[in-house]
């Protein structure tokens, strides 16, 4: 029988149990999703091919698009036209060369000496978070008071929001996250959000300085709507996601105190740690995945006909035994950089060096600082996001 899909996690730490039987089954599985069926992608080696995208676009307008599958009815006009306003600039839905002109505008701008050069604005605002935090007392929502805004905070500096309007940017990001099960919350935040990086890039091509949107301006490359759009995607890939990772690591950590023993040992493993961090949660898992064969094909042996749905289970792939030792052990000596946590090939994270670099400085000044920090509850407890998007925990307490 063709298992429905989206299958929820049930333990915090691990992908759904039905990866495993499915990864065991076959590299291609089909699943049925509310309104048509889907080629599951279970293995590494599978997902890095779908990845990479020859014969394959993962653009929504595309005969067969995953996403027109994900709700039984066909969108309505009025979802339709939304979906049209938000289209221009958003280049995670565009493939080559389309795809090629926005994302090489911007890659010197995630280059790993930009993001060098960000990092003690990231660690000034690190600081001033757990500053806050003690000041308030002696318990905090980590999530709250952490999660949600050091990556806002981030992605003002790197767009160059000024001081003034950070407090508004910062409320409607957080709206915009907080907004499952509410899209009319959500829509109004991300007009809010269209209306203000609008008035932003109006205000910056009058006497454009030398950051992100002023050298994109300067180089005149794009036209205003599509800055506009890849400032918005900026906002919304950099901002739920490492939002969600950092708490979730926060609590891996000191689950497994042995691992932070050794953190706490030589600070130097950090970064191998963050990526074993990325790689175990996998909290993006398919959600970004969703792809459409746009010719005949084999992959993993299992012939794909042009116009059939694909999703690759990013979670599967980074538990492949295939692909990784002891898959379902967290190690932060792994030194796995191979995970697709970051997904593969031309859409791969453009923001994966700052991603780390704010988790790496987020987590390790927290438990620098904080050395007594724990959480006072067990993990049955803990409102962990089962039924979101990407995978997180809606509150953290904390207490110190
Ligand atoms: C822990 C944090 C993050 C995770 C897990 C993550 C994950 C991902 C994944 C899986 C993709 C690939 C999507 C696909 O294949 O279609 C992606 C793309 C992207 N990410 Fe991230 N991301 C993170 C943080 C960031 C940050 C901080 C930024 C920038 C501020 C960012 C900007 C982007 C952009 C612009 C794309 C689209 C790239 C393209 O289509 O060429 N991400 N991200």
């Amino acid at each position: 029988m063709t298992p429905s899909f989206p299958i929820q996690r049930t333990c915090p730490f691990a992908p759904p149990e039905e990866y495993g039987r499915m990864r065991e089954q076959a590299p291609l599985v089909r699943a049925s999703l509310p309104g048509g069926d889907v080629w599951l992608v279970t293995r590494h080696a599978e997902a890095q091919q779908v990845l990479v995208g020859t014969g394959i676009s993962t653009n929504p307008a595309t005969p067969g698009h995953p996403n027109g599958l994900l709700s039984p009815e066909p969108p309505t006009p009025e979802q339709l036209e939304a979906a049209e306003r938000f289209r221009v600039g958003q280049f995670i839905d565009l493939d080559p060369p389309e795809h090629t002109r926005f994302r090489r505008m911007l890659i010197p701008e995630f280059s790993v000496r930009r993001v060098r050069d960000m990092r003690p604005g990231i660690q000034e605002a690190t600081d001033r978070l757990i500053d806050d935090m003690l000041a308030a007392g002696d318990e905090a929502d980590l999530v709250e008071a952490f999660g949600l805004a050091l990556p806002s905070l981030v992605i003002c500096q790197l767009l160059g929001v000024p001081y003034a309007d950070r407090e508004f940017f910062q409320s409607r990001t957080r709206m915009l996250v907080s907004s499952a099960g509410d899209p009319e919350k959500g829509y109004r935040a991300a007009m809010q959000i269209r209306e203000f990086l609008d008035a932003l890039v109006t205000e910056v091509a009058k006497n454009p300085q030398d950051d992100l949107i002023g050298r994109l301006v300067t180089a005149g490359e794009a036209t205003h709507d599509e800055l506009v759009g890849m400032a918005f995607l900026l906002l919304v890939a950099g901002h739920e996601t490492t939002a969600n990772m950092i708490p979730l690591s926060v609590l891996t950590l000191l689950r497994n105190p042995g691992q932070l023993a050794r953190l706490r040992e030589d600070p130097d493993r950090w970064p191998l740690a963050v990526d074993e961090l990325l790689r175990y949660h996998s909290i993006v898992d398919w959600v970004a995945f969703d792809r459409v064969a746009t010719e005949d094909q084999e992959i993993g042996g299992q012939p794909v006909r042009k116009g059939e749905a694909i999703l690759v289970l990013g979670a599967s792939a980074n538990r492949d035994e295939r692909a990784f030792e002891r898959p379902d052990e967290f190690d932060v000596e792994r030194g796995a950089r191979n995970h697709v946590a970051f997904g593969y090939g031309v859409h791969q994270c453009l923001g994966q060096n700052l991603a780390r670099a704010e988790v790496e400085i987020a987590c390790r000044t927290l438990f620098e600082r904080v050395p007594t920090l724990r959480v006072p509850v067990r993990d049955e407890e803990l409102p962990f996001k089962y039924d979101g998007v990407i995978f997180g925990l809606h509150a953290l307490p904390v207490t110190w």
